[in-house]
């Protein structure tokens, strides 16, 4: 059976009903995740950009100290915004390296291949196309150099926190020792701005959210009807954990396939979790998972955080 319907009827057997977040990015999802990234309310784009944009001669001189000559791995590249500003700084700089993007999409490595190298001339790329790990734990057949891995855009953030040290964990033991992780990590802040940016005015998220339904009904053979369940995110700024639900208004039976799934009024079904921390929360983690926290890069309002971890 394929993995996607089996996924969707696991988590909506369940109780509580939930949906895995990482099927909300299916072409229309990536346009309106997009669309997100680009909205007034979702800050955590921009922050990010701008310690890139602002920082990235100072983190390249510091990558260099750290690590001589290396490798670039990121996972999740998406289009490089935002790295390619250090893979330009590291060029600056004369540092002999082979950029590694991995990402589950074909699509995407196929556009870094043909529009990267382009854009900053000279530069090396190798795209690898699969899961995060099981293409890092390819990297040591690639070459011997020292790695830098970069894993930006508080991607980490939609792992639950009780199982985020068991997954650094294993991205720490596909590397070496010395080898660095630099990891985007979006910070507890006023729980106003964060709830905003979960359910912004234009209700693009809304429509993100939805179109995981969007996608059952397109491609399981759903009958799930849009306008019977609503958007709703809720923060805890004591836990820092951000989620976003789907509400049943009424009480409906939905078929998916051959299978029926039924939801009182007001269920919910769970969607997705985004994690904010503390800065010692993220310290704790690295440590929990075999790295020691080297360095760490905010932005001007400490929004964000690019912290550095090296393996021990
Ligand atoms: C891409 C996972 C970092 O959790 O902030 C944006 C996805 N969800 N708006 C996040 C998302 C709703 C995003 N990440």
């Amino acid at each position: 059976m394929e993995i996607f319907l089996k996924d969707v009827q696991d988590g909506l057997n369940a109780s509580p009903k939930y949906l895995q977040s990482k099927y909300f990015y299916d072409k229309k999802g990536d346009e309106l995740f997009q669309q997100i990234m680009h909205s007034e309310d979702y800050y955590l784009t921009r922050c990010e950009l701008e310690i890139f944009q602002q920082q990235s001669g100072k983190l390249a001189e510091f990558f260099k100290s750290k690590l001589g000559d290396f490798d670039v791995w990121e996972l999740g590249a998406g289009d490089a915004t935002k790295s390619s500003y250090l893979l330009k700084a590291l060029k600056d700089q004369d540092v002999d390296f082979i950029y590694y993007p991995v990402d589950i999409s074909a699509n995407i490595i196929e556009w870094l291949q043909q529009n990267l190298p382009g854009k900053l001339p000279g530069l090396k790329l190798h795209g690898m196309q699969g899961e995060y790990l099981a293409m890092l734990n390819q990297s040591k057949t690639q070459s011997a150099k020292p790695k830098l891995v970069l894993f930006l855009g508080s991607n980490v953030g939609n792992i639950p926190l009780g199982e985020t040290g068991a997954f650094l964990s294993s991205i720490r033991n596909c590397l070496n020792v010395h080898d660095i992780l630099m990891i985007g990590m979006d910070l507890k802040k006023n729980p106003h701005i964060i709830r905003r940016a979960y359910n912004d005015r234009d209700g693009i998220t809304s429509h993100f959210n939805l179109n995981l339904l969007e996608r059952i009904n397109r491609e399981l053979g759903g009958d799930f009807c849009l306008d019977k369940f609503h958007h709703y995110p809720s923060y805890d700024p004591i836990s820092g954990t951000c989620k976003s639900f789907l509400v049943s208004l009424e009480k409906q039976q939905v078929s998916i396939g051959a299978e029926k799934f039924d939801f009182e009024k007001n269920e919910c079904i769970q969607t997705e979790v985004s994690q904010k921390y503390s800065v010692s929360q993220t310290s704790s983690l690295a440590k929990l998972s075999g790295f020691e926290p080297i360095g760490h890069f905010f932005d001007s309002r400490n929004y964000f955080l690019e912290a550095v971890w090296e393996c021990v």
